[in-house]
């Protein structure tokens, strides 16, 4: 069992990250959290309203291709583990500019690989009980048809701007070790659905929209397929690998829990409709089919065999109970 005292999360004003530092404070981690975030459109600091009272925190703002700012960071602060979030996130956003992808996800992991290497070692190898653990997609695995599942063993094959991105960074974080014996882990997870996730997101948007009555764009025939988990069961398979993860090994995370996107809108409409005053079918008028997106993959879905066996981790959250905690929240209730 790994024992972390100074944390530097990466992206912690976003989606996953935010509710990643919740989830530490949550379970009384007793280090220090160190929030390295840029704030782009994407980052926003009130999902981190207050985390500081009774928790030792300290958001900073940087960009993490900002090779002075990490090199301080490291030398000031002990840092011993990096959790790495920060990245361009949105697949549509990638394929509009993808340079900011090759920036971000490539330059900006290497930039910290780079440092830690740097400011982890002593004499010919790295300080006890430094870590690196990274944050990816199971989208590097590209698509699938109607069966099959991505195993930790799937070749890549990315198919987006921002699959390949996540692909390349993966890549430089197994390169590390496999070159240097920089200590990592690397999980690759489904899509994440819960609290604070930005509205550009189908599970947010479609929730938002409805409720303010707009139209609920769905790509295409909307029947592209994802597994969705809910976000603190990702923190949790997180925090299970950082405790107890192998060195080098990547995880690939899943709630086993397969939805076509329409289907996921029809699921949203009638939480709505049990929650506010307005009918199920009243939302699903507000469907609206829409070219669809370029290069679409169809299928995704995981096989989390790895980490249910090696490290006894299982989603706890059902889909039934997630979602009507997660339109709560945007109904902010
Ligand atoms: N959302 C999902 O369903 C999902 C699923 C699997 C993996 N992931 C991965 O999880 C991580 C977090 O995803 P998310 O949905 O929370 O993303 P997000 O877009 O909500 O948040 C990204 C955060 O990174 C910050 N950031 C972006 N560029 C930066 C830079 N150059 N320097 C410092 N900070 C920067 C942003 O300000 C933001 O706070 C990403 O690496 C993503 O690839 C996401």
């Amino acid at each position: 069992m790994r024992s972390l005292k100074n944390l530097l999360v990466t992206g912690g004003a976003g989606f996953i990250g935010a509710n990643f530092i919740h989830y530490l404070k949550k379970n009384n981690f007793n280090g220090k959290v160190f929030n390295l975030d840029s704030i782009t459109y994407a980052g926003n600091l009130e999902n981190l309203k207050g985390i500081e009272k009774n928790f030792n925190y300290e958001f900073v703002k940087g960009d993490i291709r900002d090779k002075d700012l990490l090199k301080f960071l490291f030398g000031k602060n002990e840092i011993d583990t990096v959790i790495h979030f920060a990245a361009e996130s949105h697949v549509d956003n990638s394929i509009s500019g993808p340079k900011v992808f090759l920036e971000t996800n490539v330059i900006g992991t290497f930039e910290l690989l780079f440092t830690a290497r740097e400011a982890w070692t002593e004499n010919s190898g790295f300080k006890k009980g430094v870590h690196f653990h990274h944050i990816s997609t199971d989208e590097v695995y590209g698509s699938l048809g109607e069966t099959g599942l991505f195993s930790e063993t799937t070749a890549y094959d990315p198919s987006s701007p921002y699959s390949a991105s996540k692909a390349a960074s993966d890549h430089f974080v197994n390169a590390f070790h496999h070159t240097y014996k920089l200590p990592i882990t690397i999980s690759n997870c489904s899509n994440n659905y819960g609290p604070y996730q930005n509205k550009e997101k189908l599970i947010p948007l479609m929730i938002s929209n409805a409720i303010e009555g707009k139209n609920l764009p769905i790509y295409g025939k909307g029947i592209n397929v994802r597994d969705w988990l809910y976000v603190e069961d990702h923190c949790d398979a997180i925090w299970t690998i950082l405790l107890k993860g192998e060195n080098g090994r990547s995880y690939n995370i899943g709630g086993n829990n397969e939805w076509k996107n329409i289907d996921i809108v029809y699921k949203i409409c009638e939480v709505l409709g049990s929650e506010t005053s307005k009918s199920k079918s009243e939302y699903e008028k507000l469907i609206n089919f829409v070219t669809d997106r370029a290069g679409h993959d169809l299928r995704y879905a995981i096989d989390a065999t790895r980490i249910q066996k090696e490290l006894n981790w299982f989603p706890k959250e059902s889909f039934e109970t997630g979602i009507i905690k997660t339109v709560k929240h945007y109904l902010g209730k």
